[in-house]
């Protein structure tokens, strides 16, 4: 029989101060194992922590006689238009956070306006991930060494509606996570991937590991596959959005996993400007890794990026208040981001774009 998973099962809307404090609430919500995997990162969390240190060292000019009112956050991206320049980063396991997992996101996504990024460790399968909510959606793929079900993987996503697939390269191999260590953390039954699992709930026998030689040879595969526009995650280095763009990236997402990899690489928002110098315009810029305030979406929309997505506070969302949880994490910070365009005199997104920072 499957072990019991006694996690977050709310369905109501949550009265937020800030997107920060919600992970001490969701704490106490999720098993103690599941919340460190969530919570955690690699090894001393440096990294983590200065994900968000890193937007402490810029600061936004305050600018009120502008003459400008904010008209509306909504933005476009890869061909979709979204009430918000945030969108949802992908993240394996919702089950573990709440018993209606990528189900709850997808719908608060789409309650909010916005788009939800189903991890191919989703726990829901991508199709019902995708039959839980209308408007667009992406599917993020890592290649396990089973190029078989890579191709199958990337064809069920386009069939099932995708509009783009994210491939995730900055995990050639597992972080170094010493809570998950320490907990001897694996996925819960109830959050097992179900992507992995034949029609009768078995697991199918396939090859899981996930790739470790990654170049553009994967990505032209990824393309190849899915006939839909690619974008490459876990990009935190000029040179390899270099590589990605040569190799036909649809869109770049920069990213360090939320610090959950390389713990002693830079903050995300550290080497956001120089890769943006790199790309030049030329595919949309998606940034992750520490975003928790307005004022955060803001300095990385300042600083290149074309929209930003939410990982973390959104499986704490989920926890507490199912998919009204998720659509009020959203809401936050686009209320939050609101009121900083306002301060900061920028009417629009584009304004943010064209603003530039101080420090
Ligand atoms: C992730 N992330 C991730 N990324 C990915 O491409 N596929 C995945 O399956 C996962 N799984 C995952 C699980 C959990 C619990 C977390 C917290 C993160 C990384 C994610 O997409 C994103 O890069 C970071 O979470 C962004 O940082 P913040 O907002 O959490 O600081």
């Amino acid at each position: 029989p499957a072990e019991t998973w006694q996690t977050g099962s709310a369905e109501r809307p949550l009265q937020l101060a800030n997107l920060l404090e919600l992970e001490e609430a969701a704490a106490k919500v999720i098993p103690a194992a599941g919340f460190d995997y969530i919570a955690g990162g690699a090894e001393d969390e440096w990294t983590l922590r200065e994900n968000r240190a890193a937007f402490g060292r810029k600061q936004v000019a305050q600018r009120v006689l502008t003459g400008k009112v904010v008209t509306d956050t909504a933005t476009t991206i890869l061909g979709s238009r979204i009430a918000m320049p945030v969108i949802i980063a992908p993240m394996g396991g919702h089950g573990i956070a709440h018993v209606s997992a990528e189900a709850g996101t997808a719908r608060g996504a789409a309650a909010a306006g916005t788009l939800h990024t189903v991890s191919t460790v989703a726990t829901l399968s991508l199709e019902e991930a995708a039959q839980a909510a209308d408007g667009p959606r992406w599917f993020q793929i890592y290649l396990t060494n089973d190029d078989g079900f890579n191709a199958e993987l990337l064809q069920r996503a386009r069939a099932a509606g995708y509009n783009a697939i994210v491939f995730t390269v900055d995990v050639p191999v597992g972080g170094n996570r010493d809570r998950d260590r320490r907990n001897g953390f694996v996925y819960p039954a109830a959050a097992a991937p179900r992507n992995f699992l034949d029609a009768s709930g078995r697991p199918r026998a396939i090859d899981r590991g996930f790739k470790s030689r990654l170049d553009a040879d994967s990505i032209d595969f990824v393309k190849r596959h899915s006939g839909l526009p690619v974008v490459v995650k876990g990009v935190a280095a000029p040179d390899d959005a270099r590589l990605a763009l040569d190799a036909g990236a649809a869109g770049i997402q920069v990213s360090n996993h939320g610090g959950r990899q390389l713990d002693g690489t830079p903050a995300a928002f550290s080497v956001l400007p120089a890769i943006a110098d790199a790309v030049q315009g030329r595919v949309p810029l998606i940034f992750d890794s520490g975003v928790r305030r307005g004022t955060d979406v803001f300095k990385a929309l300042a600083s290149g990026a074309d929209v930003v997505a939410l990982g973390r506070p959104v499986l704490y969302g989920l926890a507490l208040g199912g998919w009204q949880g998720v659509q009020s994490v959203l809401q936050q910070i686009e209320r939050e981001l609101r009121t900083v365009m306002q301060l900061a005199g920028a009417a629009t997104v584009d304004d943010i774009r064209r603003t530039g920072l101080i420090g």
